[in-house]
């Protein structure tokens, strides 16, 4: 596998550039966004933008949204440089997801930026009290950590690498002889981050927003999580079956008593007349009781990256592609006048042929972040698709927006920082 550098091999720590996305998802198996449209009480805005397109299970978090049931929404932020507009839409994704009943739970992932990009401590956590500023200005409420003062989460992590050996990591990861240890640390860290809520607070559904260049953290997870439970729970033909992985036998006989009339074999107990998702309930408590995880199987969803106003990547290596929160006005003007949009090469070319929106830096930086109704966004779209819209104008509209969007928002950072935590 090493050094195959196939098609479909996704990098976590490489260049995330734009993707064709469609064939990373059939290879890997996730799903459209839209298949979990009907089970949602509300179409979320990163859902309707275009901005999530992907999932993995999401229907399950989906049901409790609707149902209002307990979830969880968790993720990830790597403190190797400042937070900028790139980071804010998975923050305003989880602020959603807190919104609408999920209980938060954000890592500062200080073990990975230390171990894979040799940032300090001290960087770190400099770095880190920005990322957790601009999610309280977003309106975050839920809990927050460091990775590296996690202890119950450092537990979890050695667990789950119980479930992990070497050649699984560089299959998934490519990593080989040279690969430091505690870049392997690091990928277990990750697994246990996504899995604390559901042990500090019990099982649960999760969900966990992200890019698609962490999808393969979610597959390693999702494969331990399974492999931590004692039983797999699965609809049979006429009945329900409960198998056993590593069930103590007590907790086997608890899981036939459970069910009268269910059959007891050999490792497995099977249930007629129970609807699969009573049992699987109930087989989450036998398994608990008797000191196991009883995972859910964590779900999570895959956002596009936000372009750099220059095309290509938006990262805080090229200070060009983006605004920093601390940004001079006049910088900042500078930066959108210089922006690459989707216009014409002149005024009478674009009127006759109309601008192309979808790719267009100034456009997406308002589908993104500037403009929150989709009326008004619509008219920017078509207006600039009929040629009515020029360039020059709409940058000079788009600055104005971008300069109260950040005085607004370094406002709410500032509060944050004292009212915060
Ligand atoms: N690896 C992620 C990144 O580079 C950060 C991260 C750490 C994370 N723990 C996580 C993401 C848990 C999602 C869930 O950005
Ligand atoms: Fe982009 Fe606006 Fe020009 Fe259209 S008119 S291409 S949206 S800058």
């Amino acid at each position: 596998m090493r050094g195959e550098e196939s098609r479909g091999t996704i990098n976590p720590w490489g260049n995330n550039q734009a993707q064709d996305y469609q064939s990373i998802f059939s290879e890997f198996g996730i799903d459209p966004i839209s298949t979990v449209l009907p089970e949602l009480p509300e179409v979320p805005p990163f859902i309707r933008r275009g901005i999530v397109v992907g999932h993995r299970d999401y229907q399950v978090v989906a049901r409790a949204i609707r149902d209002r049931t307990p979830y969880y929404v968790m993720t990830g932020f790597m403190p190797s440089g400042h937070p900028h507009l790139g980071h804010l839409m998975v923050m305003k994704e989880v602020v959603w997801h807190v919104r609408h009943g999920g209980t938060g739970y954000i890592a500062i992932a200080d073990r990975e930026a230390h171990a894979v990009r040799g940032i300090s401590w001290e960087q770190c956590r400099t770095y880190g009290e920005e990322y957790l500023r601009c999610l309280y200005a977003l309106g975050y409420e839920g809990t927050t950590y460091y990775q590296s003062e996690n202890h119950a989460l450092h537990g979890l992590a050695f667990e789950a690498s119980t479930k992990v050996n070497f050649s699984e990591l560089s299959a998934i990861y490519g990593f080989g002889p040279d690969t430091s240890l505690s870049h392997a640390e690091s990928v277990i860290t990750q697994v246990a981050d996504i899995l604390y809520p559901q042990v500090d607070k019990g099982p649960a559904p999760t969900v966990v927003p992200v890019g698609i260049d962490q999808d393969p953290h979610l597959r390693l997870t999702r494969g331990i999580a399974h492999k931590l439970r004692m039983f797999t729970v699965e609809e049979r033909e006429g009945y329900v079956s409960v198998r056993s992985k590593n069930a103590p036998q007590e907790a086997v006989s608890a899981v036939h008593a459970a069910f009268p009339g269910s059959r007891k074999f050999e490792g497995h107990v099977d249930i007629r007349g129970r609807p699969l998702h009573e049992v699987k309930e109930r087989v989450r408590e036998i398994e608990r009781e008797h000191g196991g995880y009883a995972f859910y199987t964590p779900s999570s969803t895959y956002h596009i990256f936000m372009p750099g106003l220059q095309g290509g990547k938006m990262s805080s290596s090229v200070p060009e592609s983006l605004f920093s929160f601390g940004e001079p006005d006049e910088s900042i003007a500078k930066k959108v006048r210089n922006a690459l949009t989707g216009g014409r090469m002149t005024g009478e070319e674009q009127k006759r042929l109309g601008g192309e929106p979808d790719r267009c830096s100034v456009f997406l930086l308002n589908l993104f972040h500037l403009v929150e109704d989709d009326q008004e966004l619509e008219e920017i779209r078509k207006a600039c698709q009929e040629g009515c819209l020029l360039c020059g104008p709409c940058k000079k509209a788009t600055l104005e927006r971008v300069w109260s969007f950040f005085s607004d928002f370094r406002e709410r950072m500032d509060t944050a920082q004292t009212g915060g935590g």
